[in-house]
């Protein structure tokens, strides 16, 4: 982010030299205020910064999707995450694409490296064979236009551009072996931990955690070829943003998330325990594209492992459960109550799990018993477990 310059049309300022960017910058910075657009251009540089890292935590009337962290020193990280699960329940089909501005000091998950700029790609086929490779880029370009966004890591073959609210990521990798488009066409509202897009929320999900979700649902295709094998599904994609100016490892103990579609809903849940145990979560639910619940305050979502495994909180040994249970407050529209059961491990490790599962789920319309019907779907998810 050595140069942040406010555009209506970003995609100018790349050719520019410094001295007419300027120029620029102080014209269309007007031109903003009257026709109340904004944009702006991030350069992220592959080298760690060496100066302390500033957060932005609070939001504005636009850059949802912008870059929260300058500059990206070696304790803090930013990036832009991407992934897709098949809506069919018989297909183990997924990806996940994630645009690093990190390094291991800021998330200890990331593989060694010196470069700030990192993309990393995982794929599961339908029969839940997994691949996953890691590009270093050169460095980044990330623009903004409102509240979406394009970005460029450059050198690695990976990128992603938005014509109007759809997204695209594209992958043009043969040193990984990986080439192709994954489509991403919203169908459910941005927003923040706490509630929709509007400006002056407070974008921390928990102390020191910065989550914007640009993409909660989307009807995504993709066509990739993969280490030469064709991979081609459809399914519901999703695309968020963390961020933090301290390592992850400081203010997390445990967490789970994910997301998924179920029937006409939406939904992604978050529901982590700081290091000193505090629970934190976020819920959100939209049907047929409208929210009817963007909530992060205490008892909206509650999150619990079943089956194998079934202990909360989890520490460091204890096993993948089976499934997880979900009870989220729908406010008037009643509760919704899920089960989400692993279908697929797409990574595991002890710290770290990703899982694709099936879903089934009843609305309990709010003061009344009646039978409901019961739907189903598909979702992506992860769990964190830090502590011992
Ligand atoms: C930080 O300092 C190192 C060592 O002087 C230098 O190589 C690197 O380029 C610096 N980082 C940035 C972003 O300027
Ligand atoms: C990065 O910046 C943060 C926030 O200012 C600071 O607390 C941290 O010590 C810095 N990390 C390094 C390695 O300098
Ligand atoms: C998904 O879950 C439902 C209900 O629990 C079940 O009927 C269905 O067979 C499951 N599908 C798969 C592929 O496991
Ligand atoms: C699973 O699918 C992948 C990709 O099509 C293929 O390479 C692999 O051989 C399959 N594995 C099995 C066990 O069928
Ligand atoms: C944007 O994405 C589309 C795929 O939808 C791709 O065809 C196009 O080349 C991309 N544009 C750029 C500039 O990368
Ligand atoms: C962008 O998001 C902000 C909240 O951060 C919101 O106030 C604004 O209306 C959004 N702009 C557009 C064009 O959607
Ligand atoms: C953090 O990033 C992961 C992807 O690496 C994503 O699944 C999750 O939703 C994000 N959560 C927060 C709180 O930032
Ligand atoms: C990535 O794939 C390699 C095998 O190529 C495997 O050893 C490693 O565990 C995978 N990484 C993750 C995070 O799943």
């Amino acid at each position: 982010m050595r140069h942040t310059s406010h555009l209506t049309k970003a995609p100018l300022a790349l050719p520019l030299c410094t001295m007419t960017r300027k120029l620029v910058v102080a014209f269309f910075s007007v031109l903003s205020l009257v026709t109340g657009t904004a944009s702006h251009v991030y350069h992220i540089p592959a080298a760690v910064g060496n100066d302390s890292s500033a957060a932005l935590f609070t939001s504005a009337a636009a850059d949802l999707d912008g870059a929260k962290i300058r500059p990206v020193n070696a304790t803090a990280y930013d990036w832009w995450y991407f992934d897709v699960v098949s809506t069919d329940p018989d297909s183990l089909a997924s990806v996940v694409v994630v645009f690093y501005t990190a390094t291991p000091g800021g998330f200890p998950f990331l593989p060694p490296s010196d470069s700030v700029t990192v993309a990393q790609i995982f794929v599961s086929f339908p029969n839940g064979t997994t691949f996953n490779a890691t590009a270093n880029a050169d460095d980044a370009t990330v623009i903004t236009d409102n509240n979406v966004s394009s970005g460029e890591w450059v050198g690695s073959g990976l990128s992603w551009n938005h014509t109007g609210f759809n997204y695209a990521v594209v992958v043009d990798a043969p040193d990984i072996g990986v080439q192709g488009t994954i489509s991403f066409n919203p169908i459910a509202p941005a927003h923040y931990p706490c509630g929709p897009a509007e400006a002056g929320q407070n974008m921390q999900v928990g102390p020191g955690i910065g989550w914007s979700n640009a993409i909660p649902d989307a009807v995504s295709s993709i066509e990739l070829t993969v280490g030469g094998t064709l991979l081609s599904f459809t399914g519901a994609g999703y695309h968020d943003k963390n961020w933090s100016n301290q390592p992850f490892t400081s203010n997390v103990g445990s967490w789970y998330w994910g997301h998924g579609r179920l029937g006409p809903y939406s939904f992604v849940w978050f529901d982590y325990l700081a290091l000193d145990g505090t629970e934190f979560v976020s819920g959100y639910a939209a049907k047929y594209g409208t929210i009817i619940s963007a909530s992060c305050e205490s008892g909206s979502i509650s999150v619990r492992p079943t089956g194998k495994n079934a202990i909360f909180p989890p520490v460091l040994s204890t096993g993948n459960p089976s499934g997880y249970h979900i009870t989220f407050n729908l406010e008037q529209a009643g509760t919704l109550e899920m089960d989400v059961s692993v279908l697929g491990i797409l990574v595991d490790s002890a710290p770290y799990t990703r899982f694709v599962g099936n879903i089934s789920g009843v609305i309990v319309p709010a003061g009344n018993s009646t039978p409901r019907n019961v739907l189903q779907g598909t979702a992506l998810y992860e769990q964190f477990k830090l502590t011992n």
